[in-house]
C-alpha cells in the first residue's frame, strides 16, 4: 500500500465522464488526474475550468489538475474555485515559480511542479523543499497513449534523491506511458503517484484496469516500504477534497 493511482481523464469518454469517473473510483483510484492544455505550451487543446467544476461535482476523490499552459498564473484562481485539490505547474514557463507555489499553498492547494523530458532535474534544485509533489513527464506532454521514455526511470531516482536531500517526502508523480507492464519498475524507482490514461481508459474496463494497476504497485511498494519509505501516501489523501 502507499502508492497513489491517478487515472488521467484525458483518455476517458468525454461524453460520459461521470460514468468513467465512477468506474475508476470503484476500482480504487486515489486521485483524478485532469489535463489542461492551451494549444501553446503543448500542441493540443483540452478542457478548462467549467469542465473541471463539473467533474468536481460528481467526483468523490480529489482532483489533481495538471496545467500545461504558457501562463498558468493567470488561471490558478479559476482552477482553485473549480475544485482542484492539487495543482501542478510546469517549471519551464515560470520565472517566479517560488511565488506561484506560495499562491497555491496559501490557498490550501497541494502545489506540484512538473518537468518535461528535456528539462534537467537540476531545474528543481532551489524549490525542492517547497513542493508538495513533483510531476515527472515520461513522454512529451500534449497527448495520451504515447510510449514511456526509458531514460525517465533514472530521472525518477534523481528527483526522489533530490527531494530526500531537501528533507521533503513529497511524492514523485509519473505521467506518460505508464501501464501494467512498467508500473512495477516505475514504483521501484521511487514513484509515489502513477498517472495512467490509455492503460486505464483504453482497456475497455476502466474499473478492472485500475484495480489491477493498484494490485501490481502495492506489491512493488511493499518491497520498497520495508527498505526506505515507511509512511503511507494514501493516508495523506484522506480528508483532502474534493472540497465542497
Ligand atoms: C500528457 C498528459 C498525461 C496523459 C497520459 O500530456 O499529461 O496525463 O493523459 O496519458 P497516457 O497514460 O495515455 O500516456
Ligand atoms: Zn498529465
Amino acid at each position: 500500500m502507499g502508492v497513489l493511482i491517478a487515472p488521467s481523464l484525458l483518455s476517458a469518454d468525454f461524453a460520459a465522464l461521470g460514468k468513467d469517473i465512477a468506474a475508476v473510483e470503484r476500482g480504487g483510484a486515489d486521485l483524478l488526474h485532469v489535463d489542461v492544455m492551451d494549444g501553446h505550451f503543448v500542441p493540443n487543446l483540452s478542457i478548462g475550468p467549467p469542465v473541471v467544476r463539473a467533474i468536481h461535482r460528481v467526483a468523490t476523490i480529489p482532483l489533481d489538475v495538471h496545467l500545461m499552459l504558457d501562463n498558468p498564473d493567470d488561471y490558478l484562481t479559476a482552477f482553485i474555485d473549480a475544485g482542484a485539490s492539487r495543482i501542478t505547474v510546469h517549471v519551464e514557463v515560470l520565472p517566479h515559480l517560488h511565488r506561484t507555489l506560495q499562491v497555491l499553498r496559501n490557498a490550501g492547494i497541494k502545489a506540484g511542479v512538473a518537468i518535461n523530458p528535456s528539462t534537467p532535474v537540476a531545474a528543481l534544485e532551489e524549490i525542492a523543499a517547497d513542493v508538495d509533489q513533483v510531476l515527472l513527464m515520461s513522454v512529451n506532454p500534449g497527448f495520451g497513449g504515447q510510449t514511456f521514455i526509458p531514460r525517465s526511470e533514472s530521472k525518477i531516482r534523481a528527483v526522489r534523491a533530490l527531494l530526500d536531500a531537501a528533507g521533503n517526502d513529497a511524492p514523485v508523480s509519473v505521467d506518460g506511458g505508464v501501464d501494467h507492464s512498467n508500473a512495477h519498475r516505475i514504483v521501484a524507482a521511487g514513484a509515489g503517484i502513477l498517472i495512467a490514461g490509455q492503460a486505464i481508459f483504453g482497456s475497455g474496463d476502466a474499473e478492472r484496469a485500475t484495480r489491477e494497476l493498484r494490485a501490481q504497485v502495492d506489491g512493488a511498494h511493499d518491497l520498497r516500504t520495508r527498505v526506505d519509505r515507511p509512511h503511507d501516501l494514501r493516508e495523506q489523501v484522506d480528508g483532502e477534497g474534493p472540497a465542497g
